[in-house]
């Protein structure tokens, strides 16, 4: 199973590709699957601002490409010191991936890490199971 420092690593590297000339805020986001491997995904901006994608969406559409089914981890990492938690969106993109307790690790690179539960960033949320099957 990957490490912590491993995750970063991979969130490390894939922001150091993000496309977001128009923010400069470059995140990553790297995802240990259920099939043992990370994907990582970083944010990809666009002249059409509302149109561009997060580092989360983007490590998850890496993901399903890339035959995983479920987080079971997950880092985010961006500039400065505030830890880089998921918009509101992605917290619900990642729920639906993610039981509730899993653990999101969000990390500016210069400050402490902040580790919370898919729970906490999303409490009393909407899911798959909630639809008629
Ligand atoms: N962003 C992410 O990719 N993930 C986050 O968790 C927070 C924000 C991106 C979206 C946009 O490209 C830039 O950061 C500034 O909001």
């Amino acid at each position: 199973m990957a490490s912590d420092a491993e995750l970063f690593a991979a969130a490390e590297a894939v922001r150091a590709r993000a496309y977001a000339p128009y923010s400069r805020f470059h995140v990553g986001a790297a995802i240990l699957a259920d099939d043992g491997k990370i994907y990582a995904g970083a944010n990809v901006e666009n002249a059409a601002y509302p149109i561009g994608n997060c580092a989360e969406a983007s490590a998850i559409a890496a993901m399903i490409a890339g035959g995983g089914k479920r987080i079971t981890r997950l880092y985010v990492t961006g500039p400065g010191t505030a830890p880089v938690t998921p918009c509101g969106g992605c917290r619900q993109r990642i729920r639906e991936f993610a039981d509730q307790d899993v653990v999101v690790i969000s990390h500016g690179v210069d400050g402490a890490p902040l580790s919370q539960t898919v729970a906490q960033l999303l409490p009393h949320s909407f899911g798959p199971e909630y639809l008629p099957k």
